[in-house]
């Protein structure tokens, strides 16, 4: 066989090319800091038979007809909702990606974001520069506890699941979830409660979000379900932006119907500078950080390049997106 063609659509750590080379595929690579305009996607993408993509290229139709050579697309990214997944079986096109290995290093995002709300890091820090900071003032900056309260998983997979271990470690907090399966070990070993989504706003001191972004749960958060949430409430949301109404959430915090918001995904992304919720009190945003240590980013492109390399090698891929199921 030929060497196969590999197309990388954005610098990744080394070890993606090392192992892609090592393995003797030909990779290009599109070696600028700027993301890849659509249309340049498309073009580089012709005659290849490998594409390692990001979660920021939009993967459908109009690549799949252009580039009939793909025979794999490894997303480097445990998410792929910017991947048309029944175009990429109806085009033959396997789809890897990359779950697993940053479920500690988002669920820490999570988590920070949490207690960095809850205790107002951002807003208290602001003031110093500001010169606010005269004295000692017993009323300013209360924020909200932890201990004991309840925790509302919103998506109880793997990264859920390392939220709420830590929240219950840490904080004792009550796991509440909504899912559609059950999730029998965190029942087990965290005392998790599955209840409607209804109840999940009712009862989350603070709500969650670790789910999928599909056509069901896109922008689920929005007025109808911040308006039944606690004016104590704090959201935080490390899945992706897409699943609130950022209007909405911007409503919700202003009017005071929850207290904060802690935001690692934002909708759209990236996020305007000029964005209100910047300016917010006890709220706290992260231009989409979570998988961001040396170690996850290392393993991310070192799993990436393998799904590569096994399915030409074995035709089978590490983690590989069912693709059938989509059509
Ligand atoms: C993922 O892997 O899905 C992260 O959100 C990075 O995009």
């Amino acid at each position: 066989m030929n060497k196969p063609n590999v197309f990388i659509s954005r610098q990744l750590p080394d070890i993606a090319r090392a192992l892609l080379s090592e393995a003797v595929f030909k990779c290009q690579i599109w070696d600028h800091e700027i993301p890849m305009p659509q249309n340049a996607l498309i073009e580089h993408c012709q005659g290849m038979d490998a594409l390692l993509c990001t979660a920021i290229d939009k993967i459908d139709a109009a690549l799949y007809d252009a580039c009939p050579d793909l025979k794999i697309i490894s997303t480097f990214a445990v998410g792929y909702d910017n991947i048309d997944l029944a175009g990429a079986g109806k085009a033959g096109i396997r789809i890897g990606h990359t779950p697993g290995v940053l479920t500690e290093a988002t669920a820490e995002i999570a988590f920070g974001l949490m207690v960095a709300v809850a205790r107002h890091f951002l807003d208290a820090h602001r003031q110093i520069p500001e010169g606010s900071w005269k004295y000692f003032v017993p009323t300013r900056n209360l924020g909200q506890d932890l201990q004991r309260k309840t925790l509302g998983i919103l998506g109880l997979g793997a990264i859920g699941f390392e939220m709420a271990r830590r929240c219950k470690a840490v904080y004792d907090m009550q796991i509440i979830y909504h899912n559609r399966g059950i999730n029998e070990e965190a029942e087990k070993t965290l005392g998790a409660r599955k209840v409607t989504f209804e109840e999940l706003l009712k009862q989350s001191d603070v709500l969650s979000v670790h789910a999928s972004l599909n056509a069901q749960t896109k922008e689920i958060f929005n007025q109808g379900a911040f308006s039944q949430m606690k004016e104590e409430a704090i959201f935080i949301n490390t899945a992706r932006g897409g699943l609130h109404c950022e209007q909405d959430l911007i409503e919700a915090l202003a009017s005071g119907s929850i207290w904060g918001a802690g935001l690692d995904v934002t909708n759209p992304e990236p996020m305007h500078a000029d964005n209100p919720l910047l300016k917010m009190p006890r709220v706290i945003v992260l231009p989409h950080i979570g998988s961001s240590t040396v170690f996850t980013r290392d393993e991310m492109a070192r799993i990436a390049a393998q799904n590569i390399i096994h399915f030409f090698t074995t035709g089978k891929l590490l983690h590989e997106v069912e693709t059938k199921k989509a059509h």
